[in-house]
């Protein structure tokens, strides 16, 4: 089977400087759903913007390949990439405000993923709201209308119309309170279940990789130092990986 996503020897740097992405590699296959985690720094978002193909000079790909279901994107055109962001590849922000258009109703920011989508579109808009757990008034609102854990699921239900190959979320819960989080989790399960979309789930947070995750990247400085299921990271032979698991620990006990 071919992979969702490949990524081999990924190099990112600004001219000049040492990379700050260091041949990063990793394969996430169809419906699979991993974890990425990391020290604040590491690289995690540098990589999602280099997976979007939303690197911004200086800031530039200098080596490596990244496929989408095959096919070698990392010199794609802006054009091409646009086509991609969407159905092949989507991805989800720490901060939701910029992703939705600010004067548009939810309604018709979804009827049109609905229609790139060509589902039918009032049902696909009212299932996609019911399954993310939001009220269907949503739907009449406006984004300033809503908090930011409702935008968070608002872009979880885009990704249930659009279906995409590969859903990359970001941090997409850091800064709501844990009931929010949990109806996050559940919302990006639950699209996942759907749509057979692979997973890249960013994250600090372990106990949250665990809920959604099978397997977990870890990183550091700018690479993939473990790739291993969540339990055997305390074992691993990787520092970075004992670090998070030992840190992670300490949090449950102390709850
Ligand atoms: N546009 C840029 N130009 C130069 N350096 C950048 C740029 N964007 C990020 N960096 C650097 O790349 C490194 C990785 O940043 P990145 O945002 O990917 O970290 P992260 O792992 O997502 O951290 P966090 O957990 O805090 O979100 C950092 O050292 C950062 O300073
Ligand atoms: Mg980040």
């Amino acid at each position: 089977m071919v992979d969702a996503l490949q990524v081999s020897d990924l190099t990112v740097a600004v001219p000049g400087a040492p990379p700050l992405l260091d041949r990063l590699g990793f394969r996430i296959r169809p419906g699979e759903r991993v974890g990425l985690v990391g020290a604040s720094g590491c690289g995690k978002s540098l990589t999602a913007a280099a997976l979007t193909g939303l690197l911004r000079p200086p800031l530039g790909i200098i080596g490596g390949v990244i496929r989408i279901d095959g096919q070698e994107v990392h010199d794609a055109a802006p054009k091409a990439w646009r086509q991609l962001r969407g159905r092949g590849i989507f991805q989800i922000f720490q901060s939701p405000g910029t992703a939705l258009t600010p004067a548009r109703r939810i309604r018709a920011q979804l009827a049109e993923a609905a229609g790139i989508a060509g589902s039918t579109q009032r049902r696909a808009v009212a299932h996609a709201l019911e399954a993310v757990a939001l009220d269907a008034h949503v739907a009449d609102c406006f984004p300033y209308q809503l908090s930011g854990g409702m935008k968070q699921r608002v872009l979880i239900a885009m990704a249930l119309i659009l279906r995409p190959r590969i859903l990359i979320a970001d941090e997409p819960t850091t800064g709501l309170d844990v009931l929010t989080e949990r109806d996050i989790l559940a919302a990006l399960g639950t699209m996942a279940d759907e749509t057979g979309a692979a997973l890249l789930f960013i994250s600090h947070d372990l106990r949250a990789v665990a809920e959604v995750a099978n397997r977990t990247l870890v990183m550091a400085h700018g690479t993939v130092v473990e790739d291993a299921p969540i339990a055997d990271l305390a074992r691993s032979s990787a520092p970075a990986a004992r670090q998070l698991a030992e840190a992670a620990r300490a949090l449950q006990t102390a709850c």
